[in-house]
């Protein structure tokens, strides 16, 4: 999320009896596991993972640990007759101390501050008991905002990562070259290349993000900087600045539409854990749904900043998949399908996506664009065999939103807050935007007669097929090491395993840019106050 526009949920009192709706198609097995998880507190985690192979980290949303996605439905693996001719990354900043927003950062602080007031006022009592007992030594240690040092090392790693899988075929490194070496930076003619440029916000943790990564891609061997390796695009991150990578903060209207249903989930989801560790704390302590909801966000913030927390094992699995639906109802709602802006604000990168694919320069914005930066080759290079742009979770959210990728899709109301428990989805943060999140945009130049059904593990060699007549170039999009459906892109209708017709994708640009209604959707007096269906400012008839 951005700072400069922070949500401004609060969690108010909670009406935690209010009807709750069956849900929609969740199967009574998944309901009824559901309910016996809930109900067995007693097997506890030891670290962050249950007996039963239950693994917490991966119901943490947005600040889940990096993994690859277990996959999108779509076979992973590479097409070998093709040839890698470019990536795209959209990066995100890794582990950070928690955001000053109401939700997030704010209300850690003010349980932290409840607990310890509570302490000092009854001198003579315990505040805690039983799984409550370290309350009585716990130290609040979070700050704000900044990246960690195991965000720094995700970062770095997820750029040598990247180095290996992809920078060595679009660079041709052979056998025996490691690591990136100037000598690789040229073109086919032997040439050599100008200085590869990226780009990331100034905010300090995506900029250091932005350097921790390059250091890993450039992999100096003497792990000082690779700074002389690269040129640096800084775009402000700041109020009235357009920022492709930041948008939030200039698209002002529509993206605060989860909060009532955030609200509802909150209080419906917490009760259980309210009532069963309120018996370990005084009477007058007065626990509720939001010292519940900081207790669980505490859980993945002091294990990014500390390597561990006491109270991670406070929750069952049930409660973790509560939690997870919780951050996931606040990022559909604002930045995804749910937000009448969620498409205006992903459009911008995928503007300058097509832009650089079709080696065009920018010359006027409609979107979150600031032109001067995309005007002249020195910010905005073409012809790199990759890009990298470092970013914020929401904008990946936002760029999946306004390709219009269905598989994400949930329903004409965004993601429902009056559930018992979280409903099957596929819009899953913790597959999406975990801590050090990447979209990859490959493109593949490929023969005529490709087939894209017998994907292999690994490419060994990239083909150079420049000398060949009949290709065709496709797109890909890769979501943390797993391909993307593009149902829902409709000029990719027919592509195999995700590899659509870049030309076809190209020509779907210019609707997309409709469908996300910038004018309309951020600056426009829509006055919808809930979910919407589609990510624009059209509210869905109730039925
Ligand atoms: C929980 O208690 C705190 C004060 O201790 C209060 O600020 C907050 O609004 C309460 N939340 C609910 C849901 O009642
Ligand atoms: C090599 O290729 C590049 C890019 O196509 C071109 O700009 C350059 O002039 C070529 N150099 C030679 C020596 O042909
Ligand atoms: C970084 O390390 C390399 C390899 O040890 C060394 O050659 C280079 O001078 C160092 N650069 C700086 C800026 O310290
Ligand atoms: C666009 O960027 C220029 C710097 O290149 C800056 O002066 C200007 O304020 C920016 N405008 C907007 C609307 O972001
Ligand atoms: C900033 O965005 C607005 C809204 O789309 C646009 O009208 C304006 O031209 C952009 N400014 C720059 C400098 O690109
Ligand atoms: C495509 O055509 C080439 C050359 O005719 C052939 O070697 C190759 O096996 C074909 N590939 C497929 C997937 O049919
Ligand atoms: C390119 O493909 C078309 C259609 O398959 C074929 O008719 C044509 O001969 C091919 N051209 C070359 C140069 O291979
Ligand atoms: C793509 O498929 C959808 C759904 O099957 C259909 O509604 C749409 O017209 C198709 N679009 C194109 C460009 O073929
Ligand atoms: C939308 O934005 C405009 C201009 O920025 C503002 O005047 C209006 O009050 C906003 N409407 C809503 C519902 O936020
Ligand atoms: C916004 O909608 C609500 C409910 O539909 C209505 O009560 C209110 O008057 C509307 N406000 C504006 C400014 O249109």
């Amino acid at each position: 999320m951005t700072v400069t526009n922070p949500c401004t949920i609060a969690i108010l009192a909670l009406a935690g009896s209010s009807a709750v709706h069956a849900l929609p198609g969740a199967s009574s097995s998944a309901s009824a596991s559901a309910s016996a998880s809930a109900s067995s507190a007693a097997a506890g985690p030891t670290g962050t993972s249950y007996p039963s192979g239950f693994d917490m980290t991966k119901s943490w949303g947005n600040l889940s640990p990096y993994a690859d996605s277990p996959g999108f439905d779509l076979p992973k693996g590479f097409p070998v007759e093709c040839e890698l001719s470019q990536v795209h990354v959209l990066h995100r900043h890794a582990q950070r101390y928690p955001t000053a927003y109401d939700d997030d950062g704010l209300n850690l602080a003010r349980f932290a501050e409840k607990v310890a007031t509570y302490a000092k006022e009854h001198p003579d009592t315990k505040v805690g008991s039983g799984p409550l007992e370290f309350l009585n030594h716990w130290e609040y240690l979070l700050g704000y905002e900044t990246l960690l040092p195991t965000g720094a090392a995700t970062e770095a790693s997820s750029g040598a990562l990247f180095w290996s899988q992809y920078g060595r075929l679009l660079y041709r490194a052979g056998r025996n070259e490691a690591a990136w070496d100037s000598s690789l930076n040229v073109y086919p003619n032997g040439t050599a290349r100008p200085k590869p440029t990226f780009r990331t916000t100034s905010y300090p943790r995506i900029l250091e993000s932005a350097r921790w990564w390059l250091s890993g891609f450039f992999g100096n061997t003497g792990a000082n900087s690779s700074y002389a390796e690269y040129n640096l695009v800084i775009i402000p991150e700041e109020e009235n600045f357009n920022n492709t990578l930041s948008s939030t903060s200039v698209c002002t209207n529509g993206s605060e539409n989860a909060a009532i249903d955030e609200l509802i989930f909150t209080g419906i989801s917490t009760k259980a854990a309210n009532e069963r560790l309120a018996k370990f704390l005084p009477d007058d302590f007065g626990l509720n749904a939001t010292d519940i909801f900081a207790m669980l966000n505490l859980c993945p913030y002091e294990y990014a900043t500390l390597g561990r927390s006491s109270f991670c094992a406070l929750f069952t699995e049930q409660e973790w998949r509560d939690f997870e639906y919780i951050l996931d109802i606040n990022f559909y709602g604002n930045y995804g399908f749910g937000a009448p802006s969620g498409r205006a604000q992903g459009i911008g990168y995928v503007q300058e996506l097509a832009a650089r694919l079709q080696s065009r320069l920018i010359k006027s914005s409609d979107s979150s664009i600031n032109y001067t930066y995309d005007d002249n080759t020195k910010d905005f290079p073409l012809h790199q065999p990759m890009y990298m742009d470092m970013s914020h979770d929401d904008i990946i959210v936002s760029v999946l939103t306004a390709l219009g990728l269905d598989y994400f899709k949930y329903g004409p109301h965004g993601l429902p807050g009056k559930v018992p428990h979280a409903p099957p989805r596929k819009f899953h943060l913790n597959e999406m935007t975990p801590f050090g999140a990447r979209l990859f945009s490959e493109i593949w130049t490929c023969p005529r007669n490709v087939s894209f059904t017998n994907l292999q593990e690994q490419l060994y060699k990239n083909p150079d097929l420049s000398a060949e007549s009949n290709t065709t170039d496709y797109i890909r999009f890769v979501l943390n090491n797993a391909p993307v459906p593009v149902e829902g892109l409709t000029a990719c209708n027919g592509s195999v395993n995700g590899f659509c017709p870049l030309e076809k994708f190209l020509s779907s640009v210019p609707k997309l840019t409709d469908e996300a209604m910038y004018q309309e959707a951020c600056f426009g007096n829509y006055n919808i106050t809930g979910q919407v269906g589609n990510g624009q400012p059209i509210q869905t008839k109730s039925t």
